[in-house]
């Protein structure tokens, strides 16, 4: 099996790679590293030991697509490429339209000229909305989203509804992510936001560091145990490895459709910083501030699904995931770039 990951660099896809080549799967990397970096293409060489194709591409550009599929035989796409930050797409959201939309459309197109029929798309918790019940269940209808990157997942997704139902050689998973956290284990690969990080996580290890000098907690009064929000939290790996089960599905005829990836438990955001504590030693100064606008109080995944149709089982506890996290970070106090 050879897949093809686009933003196969990222934080996502890199961890994903991992898992693949572990497998025995063959990949082909199509990244334009305008979030990523050359560097995690060779570490993830270094951790599995296997060499692969990478294209230094924008996908969006439909020649160089062409091109990857002329020169590889690709049994399947897993499209990870695409803007993701939730507040530069509320400032600059037609960047955000034109790119993600624009990056799916040219690689289904592409696909469908070279007859290449399974796609696996990185997917958000997002999509559902702010009215739906928690916890979040797929067959619960897609919400409108808090932010314009929110909505080019919701219309990726009616895209794929709408190929899928055109053409029955096409089958589609929308994998939809809670909030993916953690680190490879070896420290060579791990998330690495460029500018100042607008995730928890990230922000709570340039903190433990020393490159921030505090948290700030975006609100303590909302309707929860402690009055900070409440996430599920999902390892890195453990979302890495739900792709491989995707890909076994597509591959014994699996229908198309959502699939929610998170552990099924919640974190507020005072659990998480008492954790990484525990976890880092260090001390993490946090400070309480306003609410940050458009965040729900509570977003938790049902993942009854994804155990029952895909037989994934998410492994490791919020200690562990912190704990990977960290060895990444702390090897890496300056992400890839040193
Ligand atoms: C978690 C909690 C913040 C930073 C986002 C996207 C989602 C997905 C994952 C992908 C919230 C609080 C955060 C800080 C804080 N996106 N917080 N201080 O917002 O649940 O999900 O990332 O690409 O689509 O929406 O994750 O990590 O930003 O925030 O108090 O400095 O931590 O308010 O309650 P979120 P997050």
């Amino acid at each position: 099996m050879n897949v093809l990951l686009t933003g196969g660099a990222g934080y996502i896809g890199s961890h994903t790679a991992v898992e693949l080549l572990n497998r025995g799967c063959d990949i082909v990397i199509a990244d334009d590293y305008s979030n990523s970096s050359p560097v995690a293409v060779e570490r993830i060489r270094q951790i599995t030991g296997r060499d692969f194709p990478a294209y230094h591409v924008d996908v969006t550009d439909c020649e160089a697509v062409r091109r990857i599929f002329r020169e590889n035989k690709i049994d399947c796409v897993i499209h990870f490429a695409g803007k993701k930050a939730v507040g530069e797409s509320v400032e600059i959201p037609l960047s955000y339209y034109r790119t993600n939309l624009d990056a799916a459309l040219t690689v289904l197109e592409c696909m469908k000229e070279a007859g290449v029929s399974r796609f696996i798309f990185s997917s958000s918790a997002t999509v559902y909305g702010s009215l739906n019940p928690i916890p979040y269940r797929e067959d619960m209808p897609r919400g409108e989203c808090s932010s314009p990157y929110g909505t080019t997942k919701a219309m990726i997704e009616k895209i794929l509804e709408d190929a899928c139902h055109a053409d029955s050689t096409l089958s589609a998973v929308l994998l939809r992510y809670f909030n993916p956290i953690g680190a490879h284990p070896s420290g060579l690969i791990g998330e690495d936001p460029q500018g100042i990080p607008n995730n928890l996580l990230p922000y709570i290890a340039q903190v433990a560091v020393g490159r921030r000098e505090r948290l700030m907690v975006f609100g303590d009064d909302y309707p929860t145990p402690d009055g900070t929000c409440v996430r599920d939290y999902i390892h890195v790996r453990d979302l890495a490895q739900a792709h491989l089960l995707a890909l076994e599905y597509l591959d014994r005829g699996g229908e198309s459709g959502p699939f929610n990836l998170g552990s099924g438990d919640g974190f507020s955001v005072k659990e998480i910083v008492e954790t990484a504590r525990k976890v880092t030693g260090k001390p993490i100064p946090a400070t309480m501030k306003p609410r940050r606008p458009g965040d729900p109080p509570t977003l938790i995944a049902s993942n009854h699904k994804a155990r029952e149709v895909l037989g994934w089982v998410p492994q490791r506890g919020l200690e562990e995931i912190i704990a990977d996290a960290w060895a990444w970070h702390q090897s890496h106090p300056n992400g890839y770039d040193g």
